[in-house]
């Protein structure tokens, strides 16, 4: 992805509550204003199922679809990129069976695709919903997947990595919950649980320390902060302390010691699954769980404009950026800021508010679209 890649045509069937929608992109911010529940959300939503995962909301696939439609649903997107206009199209619906699916389908270029891993070499993206106002107090894993996801924008490869511990993991917890699990069987599983566990917590350590660099080699002025990311967890410090092949080793001893504890918790108490994110207020050099409300937004906002930056200066380009309720808790002065400073990155940027006069200071970059009973309206 030498340069910066948009979504010029998105079509949405039965997805939410949007029954049919079909709208053409041209310009880079694109902002929707509408009421609550109008379906702002849902169209970011429906955007963010163009990369792997379950989407912003992070629901499973049966909830997507239209109440009282056809019980599928469908997001298909005309992506421009450096190498010219690609046919994304992911969907689900109930198996033959009528039994709910949990994978979704994806097609590139009418091609059906293994999994929806492939969609990473096409799109990356960034999101911020008001339901990271929470992050800094909330619970570790919110800002464990935050981390991962600024990782997979690193290092897309990331994304396999993670789950491939997660199902490690979880077959490991299913086997030890047997009466008696098979030594050999267990051994196996710790062996390649170690080594992703290792690959994990390397791929986050190099991000933290790309985006870092990026910081230090940034200018710092405007309402938005810089953030000071560390990673609190034994898995990463065993990783920064040894060599990888050592730090496999001794994750895998202390997996295979743990198992009677790890039986009877019903989990592996230790591994890349328990690390936390910690971030601190540049400026301040106040970690941000004691900032204000207000400075903990403005730090967020700081934090994914500085990742997308960092993405930038890596690849050429910036990720595409989705930014549910950007506009409300910001005044006038730093909406415009905000404004500037996404058209300076030069990616494709969903917004959301609920007035349209939220984005007059967009200006001519932007298109305005009002959002209004499953379908979009162009207001200037
Ligand atoms: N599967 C679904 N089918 C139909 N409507 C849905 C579905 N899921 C959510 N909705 C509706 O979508 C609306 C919320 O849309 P949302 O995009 O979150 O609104 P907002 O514009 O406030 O961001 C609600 O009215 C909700 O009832
Ligand atoms: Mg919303």
């Amino acid at each position: 992805m030498a340069s910066t890649s948009a979504v010029r045509r998105l079509t949405l069937t039965d997805f939410r509550n949007y029954a049919h929608l079909r709208v053409e992109l041209s310009r880079p911010l694109v902002a929707l204003a509408g009421a609550n529940g109008a379906g702002k959300t849902n169209l970011l939503e429906a955007v963010s199922l163009l990369v792997p995962g379950r989407g912003l909301r992070g629901v499973e696939f049966p909830a997507l679809a239209r109440q009282g439609g056809s019980g599928q649903w469908a997001v298909a997107a005309t992506i421009e990129t450096p190498d010219g206009e690609r046919e994304v199209g992911t969907g689900w619906r109930p198996n033959d069976d009528g039994e709910a699916a949990s994978t979704r389908a994806v097609m590139i270029d009418g091609l059906q695709q293994k999994s929806a891993g492939s969609l990473a070499d096409i799109l990356r993206m960034v999101w911020l919903t008001p339901a990271m106002d929470r992050l800094f107090q909330g619970p570790p894993g919110d800002r464990r997947r935050f981390l991962d996801r600024m990782v997979v924008l690193f290092d897309a490869g990331h994304a396999s990595r993670v789950n491939a511990f997660e199902k490690l993991m979880r077959e490991r917890n299913a086997l030890l919950a047997e009466p008696n699990p098979d030594g050999a069987w267990l051994s196996s599983l710790e062996v390649q649980m170690a080594e992703s566990a290792v690959a994990v917590s390397a791929a986050r350590l190099a991000a933290i320390s790309t985006l870092a660099r990026h910081v230090a080699q940034s200018e710092h002025h405007g309402p938005f902060p810089w953030a000071a990311l560390s990673i609190t967890g034994a898995m990463e410090d065993l990783v920064m302390q040894h060599p990888a092949v050592e730090a496999e080793d001794i994750y895998r001893r202390d997996l295979a010691r743990g198992r009677s504890a790890d039986r009877a918790a019903g989990r592996a108490l230790a591994g890349p699954h328990r690390s936390d994110l910690h971030v601190v207020h540049g400026p301040k050099a106040m970690p941000a769980e004691f900032c204000s409300t207000g400075e903990q937004k403005a730090l967020l906002i700081g934090l994914i404009l500085a990742q997308a930056r960092a993405a930038k200066s890596l690849f050429g380009a910036s990720p595409m950026l989705l930014l549910d309720e950007i506009a409300a808790h910001l005044d006038p002065a730093r909406r415009e800021a905000l404004f500037r400073l996404l058209e300076t990155l030069g990616s494709q940027v969903f917004m959301t508010g609920t007035e349209a006069s939220l984005f007059d200071g967009a200006g001519a970059s932007a298109v305005v679209y009002l959002v209004d009973g499953g379908q979009l309206s162009e207001s200037r």
